[in-house]
């Protein structure tokens, strides 16, 4: 059983997804604890429905941002998480977190990194114009959006796409990776080699790739 925290800001579908998932039984770990920075985050409100231990920490209450996420990974720390989970979190993570869980913490980000990284991934790419877009689980590093890939879905993309009509179908998918690159986690078939991840027992196979609009 693996034992995640969990990280997040606003209205925490991705959590809720992956509390689904362990309910499920279709992945084999506990949220510990959840930790939001901002008063009356809707989080909140699906942990408690689930029993789950929260915490709002107030970052201007910490005399630094390093102070911040040291205090972060104390609270993580003290309740034995192993894998921290970045669920729509909208701050940059600093280094005293990240030197506590070196390659355990991942992020979901809303645009096929390393295209759209930064805030309104989706927003970025209806504006761009791009055909295919989609959604990435990382590992977390300094930078922002820049870790190591772990998994990426792709949806496609209509010029006639809003903001709200492509960051609907990109959550969709947000939904089944986030929680199936925890189990790949859980099942420890993730192998980090630079910034390279290898998933044991994973070969890309050719129809997984998506082209928009499809060929005659
Ligand atoms: C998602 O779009 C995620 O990709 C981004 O923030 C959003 C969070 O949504 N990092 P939710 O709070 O999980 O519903």
């Amino acid at each position: 059983m693996l034992y995640l925290g969990v990280l997040a800001s606003g209205r925490g579908s991705n959590f809720q997804a992956i509390v689904d998932a362990i309910g499920a039984g279709s992945l084999a770990a506990a949220v510990k604890l959840l930790i939001v920075d901002v008063p009356g985050a809707f989080a909140v409100e699906r942990a408690r429905k689930h029993s789950i231990e929260f915490l709002y920490l107030d970052p201007k209450e910490s005399p630094s941002k390093d102070a911040y996420f040291a205090r972060i990974a104390e609270e993580f720390a003290g309740r034995g998480v192993e894998l921290v989970i970045l669920a729509g979190f909208m701050r940059i993570v600093r280094k005293p977190l990240i030197d506590a869980f070196p390659n355990r913490i991942m992020n979901i980000h809303p645009a096929l990194l390393p295209s759209f990284p930064g805030l309104h991934g989706q927003k970025q790419a209806a504006e761009y114009g791009v055909r295919i877009s989609g959604c990435t689980v990382h590992f977390v590093d300094e930078g922002m959006d820049t870790g190591p890939v772990i998994i990426q879905a792709a949806v496609p993309v209509s010029p006639d796409d809003t903001d709200d009509t492509l960051s609907a179908r990109i959550l969709k998918q947000e939904h089944r990776i986030f929680p199936e690159a925890i189990r790949l986690y859980a099942e420890g078939r993730l192998k980090v080699e630079g910034r390279v991840v290898r998933i044991a027992g994973y070969e890309a196979g050719e129809d997984a790739v998506l082209i928009n609009p499809p060929l005659p």
